[in-house]
């Protein structure tokens, strides 16, 4: 079992400022936190430019790369790590399309989102993205090992 938590994967979550300024962070947490998946970091930190340029490296030939970084660090984000089996890709099913007009009801963003420059939350998209993402915001001793005790409920 111990060996079996170590190797649990992570993903990384952040409610962007939208999402803090609206009083979406105890909804959000809940969804995460309901379906069985384990907190194992959290912290609210307003990102400088430079750090939101980091974090969407990819995104720099887009046209939007700008305005979305400029809104990144608008304000505070809460950046969490969470963890459970199939996090990745489930938390992404969680948060709903990218646009919210796509997004189905019941995910994060069809629920709770309106356009795409305000879709409220961000979630790694695949396993490098997540261990990037996961060193970029956090230092390993953020990072809390711990067994619930509704996990043994859940697996
Ligand atoms: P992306 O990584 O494609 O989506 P996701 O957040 O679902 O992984 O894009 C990052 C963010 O960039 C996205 O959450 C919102 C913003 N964005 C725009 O503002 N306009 C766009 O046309 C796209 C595709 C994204």
């Amino acid at each position: 079992q111990e060996a079996h938590a170590a190797e649990m994967e992570r993903t990384f979550i952040a409610i962007k400022p939208d999402g803090v300024q609206r009083g979406l962070i105890s909804e959000i947490v809940s969804r995460f936190e309901r379906k069985g998946f384990k907190l194992v970091a959290i912290k609210i930190v307003i990102p400088s430019k430079d750090f939101a340029e980091k974090h969407y490296h990819d995104l720099k030939e887009r046209p939007f790369f700008n305005g979305l970084c400029d809104f990144l660090s608008s304000g505070p984000v809460v950046a969490m790590v969470w963890e459970g089996e199939g996090v990745i890709k489930y938390g992404r099913k969680l948060i709903g399309a990218t646009d919210p007009q796509k997004s189905e009801p019941g995910t994060i963003r069809g629920d709770l989102a309106v356009v795409v420059g305000r879709n409220i939350i961000h979630g790694s998209d695949g396993p490098e993205t997540a261990k990037d993402e996961i060193n970029l915001w956090f230092k390993p001793e953020e990072l809390v090992s711990y067994t619930s005790n509704a996990e043994k409920w859940v697996y």
